[in-house]
Formats: C-alpha cells, sequence, structure tokens
C-alpha cells in the first residue's frame, strides 16, 4: 500500500506533473518572472524550445554555450528547459545546486541508442581506443568517456588527440561521419541517430531549392551525408544563426529542428528563412523534436513553483563525468590555431 502511494508520488513528479490541475487564466509569464526573482532562480534554455520559453529565458544558447553557462551560474536554482541530457550536465557541474528539468522525460533518441553498459562492451573489445562521446548521452555514459564534445567544439576536440591514437566516436554516426570527413580521421563509429535531423528528405529539399535557387542550404551536422552534401555551411545551432546574421544573402534554407527559426529571424527580421521539410513519414511531419516539445509554460510554472522534477546523478558518476565534460570545456576554449 505504502509502496503504491510512492510509487504514485512518483510519478506525479516525476512525469513531470501532467496530472496536476494548474489555476485557470493563469498568468505564465508574470507567474514565472515573480518565482525567478523569490527563488533566485535562472532559466537556460535551448534554441529548439517554444518561442514563449526562449522569450522568459535568461539564456538562450546552444549545447556548448549552456555548458558553460551552467559552469559559471550564480543562482540557488537552475531551471534547464531543454532535455535531460542537458540538465543532467548541468547537474553534474553542479553538484550542490538545485537543477529542475519541467518534463523528466524529455529524452534524446541519441541518448538512448547508447546505453552505458553496450558502450562498455565495444570498450572492452577495443581497448586501445580513447572514447569521445557527444554530451547527447546519459550521466552513465559519460562517466566512462574519455573526453565530451558537442557540435560546435566536435573538431578541435577530436583534432587535439594525437594522431596515433585511435578513437571511438559515440553516438552520432552522422555528426561523426562528417568529423571524419573533416579531420581526415578514421574512427570507431556508433551507430545512433538524432529522429529529427534524419527525417529530412532528400527529395522534397532539392524541390525547394529548385523553387528558391538564390536560397542557401545550411544545415546541422546531426543530418545525414545525402542532406550535407547539398549544404553551403554545416554547424551548430549557433553556428546557424550566426551564418544567417554575417552572410549576405536574403534567403536561407535551415536544415535542423524548427525552433531554431524563433532567434534566428529575431536576429535578421529581413531575410527569409525556409525550414527544411521532413519526409511525410515523420511521426509529426515536421521537423520538431518531440522531446525538446515536451516543455511548456504550465510545465515550467509548475516545475518553479514545486521545486519539482529534480535531476539527481548519482555522487560516484558524478565525479566521474564531470573530468570528460571539463576537458571539453578547457580544450573548447583554447584559442585557435
Ligand atoms: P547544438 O545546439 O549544440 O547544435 O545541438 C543540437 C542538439 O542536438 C540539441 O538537441
Ligand atoms: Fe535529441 Fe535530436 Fe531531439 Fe536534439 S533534436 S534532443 S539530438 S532527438
Amino acid at each position: 500500500m505504502n509502496q503504491n502511494i510512492e510509487k504514485a508520488k512518483k510519478n506525479l513528479t516525476e512525469v513531470g506533473f501532467l496530472d496536476v490541475d494548474t489555476p485557470k487564466d493563469i498568468d505564465f509569464v508574470a507567474e514565472i518572472n515573480r518565482l525567478k526573482k523569490e527563488k533566485n532562480a535562472v532559466i537556460l534554455a535551448h534554441y529548439y524550445q517554444e518561442p514563449a520559453i526562449q522569450d522568459i529565458a535568461d539564456f538562450v544558447g546552444d549545447s556548448l554555450a549552456l555548458s558553460y553557462k551552467a559552469a559559471e551560474v550564480d543562482a540557488d536554482i537552475i531551471v534547464f528547459a531543454g532535455v535531460h541530457f542537458m540538465a543532467e550536465t548541468a547537474k553534474i557541474l553542479n553538484p550542490d545546486k538545485k537543477v529542475l528539468l519541467p518534463d523528466l522525460n524529455a529524452g534524446c533518441s541519441l541518448s538512448e541508442s547508447c546505453p552505458a553498459e553496450s558502450l562498455q562492451a565495444l570498450k572492452d573489445k577495443n581497448p586501445d581506443h580513447l572514447v569521445i562521446t557527444y554530451v547527447n548521452t546519459s550521466a552513465e555514459v559519460k562517466a566512462i568517456s574519455d573526453l565530451c564534445c558537442t557540435s560546435s567544439n566536435a573538431k578541435k576536440i577530436v583534432d587535439s588527440v594525437p594522431l596515433d591514437q585511435p578513437i571511438i566516436f559515440a553516438p552520432d554516426k552522422n555528426l561523426g561521419a562528417w568529423i571524419q570527413k573533416e579531420t581526415g580521421r578514421e574512427m570507431l563509429l556508433w551507430d545512433g541517430a538524432c529522429i529529427v535531423h534524419e527525417a529530412f528528405s532528400i527529395d522534397k529539399l532539392l524541390k525547394t531549392f529548385e523553387i528558391n535557387p538564390q536560397a542557401k542550404i545550411i544545415a546541422h551536422p546531426e543530418s545525414e551525408a545525402h542532406i550535407l552534401k547539398t549544404a553551403e555551411y554545416i554547424g551548430s545551432t549557433s553556428g546557424l544563426i550566426n551564418y544567417v546574421k554575417t552572410n549576405p544573402a536574403n534567403k536561407f534554407i535551415v536544415a535542423t529542428e524548427a525552433g531554431i527559426l524563433h532567434e534566428m529571424q529575431k536576429e535578421v527580421p529581413d531575410k527569409e528563412l525556409i525550414p527544411a521539410p521532413a519526409q511525410e513519414d515523420n511521426s509529426c511531419a515536421c521537423s520538431e523534436c518531440p522531446y525538446m516539445k515536451m516543455n511548456t509554460m504550465q510545465k515550467l510554472y509548475l516545475c518553479m513553483e514545486h521545486e519539482l522534477p529534480e535531476v539527481h546523478v548519482d555522487e560516484e558518476i558524478q565525479k566521474k563525468a564531470l573530468l570528460p565534460i571539463q576537458r571539453m570545456l578547457e580544450i573548447s576554449s583554447t584559442k585557435d590555431d
């Protein structure tokens, strides 16, 4: 009986209050701003969050910028408007701070493709390999990695490893293949992919380009090789935003999650941004990440009001997982030659 009550409570809090009634007519913007002040909380949001969440966040960025921000934040509570691995990275960097995630179910197909036991098995088979993992992984995976990377710094991180040192790169095979091409370096690639970036349709993309021949195609490196081949620029979310800001063209076809268009359009209000089309059989027939979009203004408000659900990381795992993240941040902040 007690166990059932505990289980129900756990569900209510960990599922992200899906079943909790919110008072009607609530002004989420006003309430969230009030809670930020009252609780000395900071909201960090990824570019793939819904526009209202990006607008109320204290900082919006790509995975690397969010990691740096999480490392230097001076607040009692970090509210992470992103997915679980991002909030977990913030917790690893701030074990003594409370880290909240509006919906604990906000996962990631890349992270899910790479359980720690399976990566350990690959390591055991290849004991001479150094392990570089994309930040889109669990704390347990980071704890058995030598280095982490994001799409912003993956090339720099791989280049920092001596040429005669074999590398396992996990879990994104598309990012890995692109980095192999960029660095001329063979790596042992994990077979994982992002469900959003794998859903772009090359046929539809080429048709869109045919109708808009003056547009520049830009793409995130989680996209498949045939999509990347068409792109004039390949980069992380912040790299893509920077490109449309600095490139003189007036039209861009953007191959990444559609949430980025909010910040991008704010930066270039007079330019035309066309989202790259997804395949018809894509579950949402669009390029939205179903995990990222689990967070809503209602859940953000409830999570700040109740200070739940909280992200926890086992102490031993936290200590081990911190090392590859710190190495990444150090290498990443060194000047390019
Ligand atoms: P960046 O924001 O680092 O480009 O990563 C995109 C991503 O995978 C977020 O899920
Ligand atoms: Fe994961 Fe792809 Fe969603 Fe990013 S967009 S959280 S990589 S599933």
